[in-house]
């Protein structure tokens, strides 16, 4: 008799808690309406359960914190540079490693350094601060992901590659403008959605039949080689790390925001192999950032970074991290609840547009089922469509954006399946009284990156 259960438990014990905000939904419609219908301006002690972003909202290991203390604050050549240092040249196998304090500083510093005006960096999907300091460079930043990542019901397991063909014609045609190739490992704006290795593998040869250098955004990097694992052929033997190294060794350098895969609340780095390029990234991380030996972080941070880098790649971790994705997915699939598939590393993304086929995408489905979810339950998600990338044209409309998605990111290690559970059931009690929901439209915004703190106000139901 072998007992196999088909339970994935958290493979950690708690030992410091944090109490669970409760509140009631008279105190939620109130704080609703002093945020102005903005989740972003709820205070988090008025959150239940906060799934507004896995990033910088993990919950650090006792091998974490023991390192922490132990962390050295010289301001150089501190010890905890050199750990860190050394764990990320095994992981990626990159002679330059160089923290930064988020990874938009890395963003910043890379693009600051190879950007030039009239410029083009494709990538799979930018993620927004990627693409807003590619853009702030000169350059322009093109989404190449394959058809079947723009596409919420493909099944296709790895909806983060990049299409071969678009990349091989931009590099024949314009490849002396591309500073670089950046393939975003998971695609988190296409959904968390993962690279294949052999997509990986492709697009190496490629920049380098072109003479391009390819960069990974590898926030997500160890959910990527865990899916690469899962659905992969030929992968399935392999470790994790052994996945995660090679993903590194095929690119020419990495930047990394570590608020995800690296398991700590602030970090980020820089990872590369050219001496000239590293030399003037330095230069740029100085004049903003700090020190090349602490990169605007406490010696405690990158100490922390170099324990989660390594227990990141366990694979207790991995298949319990991805199982609880897709166990919300699951159940919320079978309720009949309208998602974007299949479910990815991070997080589970509702289609409010089909949710709610009542509410225009003029009058914000996904910010009116976000409201929802925080009004009827307490849980906070984030809009990802019009509120986010669309705009009001000169008559004062909304132009709606391709979708609009709501995004139900899980923090790491942080909610048990009894909050997924609570979850489930919220979401699918929203979706039985869809119809009572309305839309809402936006009162006041400011010019740039409006979702962060605009204003709205409900629609009055229709007579
Ligand atoms: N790249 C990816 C793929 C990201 O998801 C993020 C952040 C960044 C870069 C920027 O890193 O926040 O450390 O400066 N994503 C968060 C999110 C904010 O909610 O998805 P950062």
């Amino acid at each position: 008799m072998t007992f196999a259960p088909k339970t994935i438990i958290e493979p950690f014990k708690v030992r410091s808690v944090e109490p669970l905000p409760m509140t009631e939904r008279d105190d939620r419609l109130r704080h609703l309406e002093t945020a102005r219908f903005n989740l972003f301006g709820l205070r988090a002690e008025h959150v239940t359960i906060d799934l507004m972003t896995d990033s910088g909202t993990g919950a650090m290991s006792q091998e974490q914190w023991a390192a922490m203390l132990a962390g050295d604050e010289s301001y150089a050549g501190s010890r905890s540079f050199f750990e860190l240092e050394a764990v990320v040249r095994d992981l990626t196998g990159k002679k330059h490693v160089i923290p930064t304090h988020q990874g938009r500083a890395a963003e910043r510093i890379l693009f600051g350094v190879v950007g030039q005006r009239g410029h083009v960096v494709p990538a799979n999907n930018h993620f927004d601060t990627t693409r807003a300091n590619v853009e702030a460079s000169g350059c322009e930043a093109l989404d190449l992901v394959i058809a079947e990542g723009k596409d919420p019901t493909s099944d296709h397991p790895f909806k983060g590659d990049v299409d071969l063909d678009r990349l091989d014609t931009l590099l024949r045609e314009r490849g002396a403008s591309v500073p670089l190739v950046l393939v975003t490992v998971t695609n988190n704006t296409g959904g968390g959605q993962p690279v294949s290795l052999a997509n990986l593998r492709a697009v190496r040869a490629l920049t380098q039949r072109h003479g391009v250098p390819l960069f990974l955004d590898c926030a997500r990097f160890a959910e990527n080689a865990w899916l690469i694992k899962e659905r992969e052929e030929g992968q399935s033997s392999r470790s994790a790390e052994e996945i995660a190294q090679e993903m590194f060794r095929l690119a020419d350098g990495a930047m990394m925001s570590a608020k995800k895969d690296g398991l700590v609340n602030i970090g980020g780095f820089l990872a590369l192999d050219d001496d000239e390029l590293a030399r003037r990234c330095r230069n740029a991380l100085i004049l903003t950032e700090g020190f090349p030996t602490y990169g605007g972080l406490a010696g405690r941070d990158l100490a922390a970074l170099a324990v989660g880098l390594r227990e990141v790649l366990d694979e207790r971790y991995l298949a319990y991290r991805v199982a609880s994705v897709r166990y919300l997915h699951e159940r919320l699939a079978a309720a009949g609840v309208p998602l974007l598939n299949p479910p990815g590393g991070h997080a589970v993304y509702l289609d409010a547009r089909a949710f709610l086929p009542h509410i225009a995408p003029e009058d914000l489905p996904g910010q009116a089922l976000s409201v929802a979810l925080y009004l009827e339950a307490g849980i906070r998600a984030v809009e990802i469509g019009t509120v986010m990338f669309g705009h009001t044209d000169a008559s004062g409309r909304q132009v709606p954006s391709p979708m609009d998605l709501v995004r139900l990111a899980l923090p790491r290690r942080v909610y048990t399946q009894s909050h997924v559970d609570y979850v489930i059931e919220a979401v699918r009690y929203v979706h039985e009284e869809r119809r009572s929901l309305r839309g809402l439209r936006i009162v006041d915004e400011p010019p740039t990156l409006r979702h962060f703190d605009c204003g709205f106000e409900p629609l009055e139901a229709a007579t």
